[in-house]
């Protein structure tokens, strides 16, 4: 195979039908920015939509605005929006609270809906914060129930009729490893379980379709693929078969059928908006309801493809020039993972502090995970030249081998 040269990745840049997208965002011109699947860049429609919320909505029209700019009702219809990305209707999706609140609210309304069954089951590689949230409601739910942890590619041999739930992450957020949605659901269907998917790794970063899964429950979080903002509300998908059967246990006045009318007795509200809880964050769920407009004008189809390009050309270009480093690939085949690369180095932490300190943004996920997201609305060939030459550059004069670079900061 001949050498990948830089003059190679800038061609693929001006064949690429996406690349007019990295204009509508804000990004700093000194950094290659390969993390978007923590947290997205900024759309310039965003900071316009903020300032709007802000100035206008907050500033001027003051609590008019609830009515006046439909506040009230932006939970769903920026759900609707995310329902397109992720195959769901318009009402089977609201936006609300962060991903591990979702996923308690949609855990116990799982078990409450499956009385007979105390299992929940899901797998060991799953994020920390799907496991911990499952074990804090078994615990206070008395222990009746027990978290089963089983590998993820025996996942789906596991499911019996002791299942009340299965709950996976779609990608896995190390591996990127992708799960065949609709094969473990159907197993999980054929035990007589319910499926909940957690897309935090997947919603707007390759086609999803939950109602072609035939999917029961779903979570996922506004902050990654759709670059809604740091900490920007999640969402939580409820198939419109099981929503007039769901009681919430975050009983809350905003999922109430009648909120204001204060009445003393809770009665849920019809549909999805019973998953709703309090008081909606107005200003985080504008900036993610504009940047969801950028994200809807793109083809998915699109995205993948990009998303898989740029992958398999930064771990050709890692070979090619990063060969006698000693990296290993972590990260799943290319048809079965997400939109992420992960390169394993026992150095990795001081290697990626190293990289970051030169522009190149990743992140590192222990024990020894280098991860490199690729957002294909954003992100060019030549940024995964320029990384990769980075990263040569750091190797070839051991440049991360630093007290700087070693010392263990809160977020890795
Ligand atoms: C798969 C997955 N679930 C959940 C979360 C985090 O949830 P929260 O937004 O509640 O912190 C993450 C964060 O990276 C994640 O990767």
């Amino acid at each position: 195979m001949s050498r990948i040269t830089r003059a190679d990745c800038e061609a693929r840049d001006r064949a690429d039908p996406l690349a007019p997208f990295r204009q509508r965002f804000v990004l700093p011109p000194d950094v290659v920015y390969l993390d978007g699947n923590s947290l997205g860049a900024l759309p310039k429609a965003a900071v316009a939509r903020l300032q709007q919320a802000v100035d206008r909505e907050w500033g001027q029209d003051l609590i008019r605005s609830w009515n006046l700019h439909r506040w009230i009702d932006l939970p769903q219809r920026a759900g609707a929006k995310i329902g397109r990305l992720v195959g769901a209707k318009a009402n089977e999706v609201v936006v609300a609270d962060s991903t591990s609140v979702n996923l308690f609210k949609l855990l116990a309304a799982a078990l409450r809906l499956k009385p007979g069954r105390r299992v929940i089951l899901s797998e060991p590689g799953n994020f920390p914060t799907d496991l911990y949230v499952a074990q804090g409601l078994i615990d206070m739910l008395g222990g009746k129930h027990e978290l089963k942890l089983v590998p993820g590619e025996r996942i789906a041999d596991a499911i019996d009729e002791t299942v009340a739930v299965v709950s996976l992450t779609h990608v896995n957020y190390k591996s990127g490893r992708i799960h065949d949605m609709a094969a473990v659901t159907a197993k999980a269907h054929a035990a007589g379980a319910l499926m909940l998917w957690d897309l935090c790794h997947s919603a707007g970063a390759l086609p999803v379709d939950l109602n072609a899964a035939k999917a029961d429950l779903a979570v996922g979080c506004g902050y990654k693929y759709l670059n809604g903002g740091p900490g920007a509300p999640a969402f939580l998908f409820v198939a419109e078969r099981h929503q007039e059967s769901i009681r919430p246990p975050l009983s809350g006045w905003m999922g109430h059928a009648h909120p204001f009318t204060f009445d003393i007795g809770y009665e849920p509200a019809h549909g999805i908006a019973r998953n709703l809880c309090g008081t909606p964050p107005v200003l985080s769920m504008s900036t993610l309801d504009a940047a969801l407009d950028v994200m809807l004008e793109a083809d998915m189809k699109a995205i993948r493809a990009k998303s898989l390009a740029l992958g398999e050309l930064f771990l050709a270009l890692v070979e090619q020039e990063c060969g006698r480093h000693g990296f290993a690939n972590g990260s799943a085949p290319q048809h079965e993972r997400g939109s992420q690369v992960g390169l394993l180095h026992p150095e990795g932490y001081a290697i990626m502090q190293a990289l970051i300190a030169r522009g190149v943004i990743g992140d590192f996920r222990a024990p020894d995970m280098l991860r490199f997201g690729f957002a294909p609305l954003y992100n060019r060939f030549v940024d995964a030249w320029d990384a990769v030459a980075a990263l040569k550059a750091v190797m070839d004069a051991r440049a991360w081998d630093a007290p700087k670079f070693k010392t263990r900061a809160a977020v890795t």
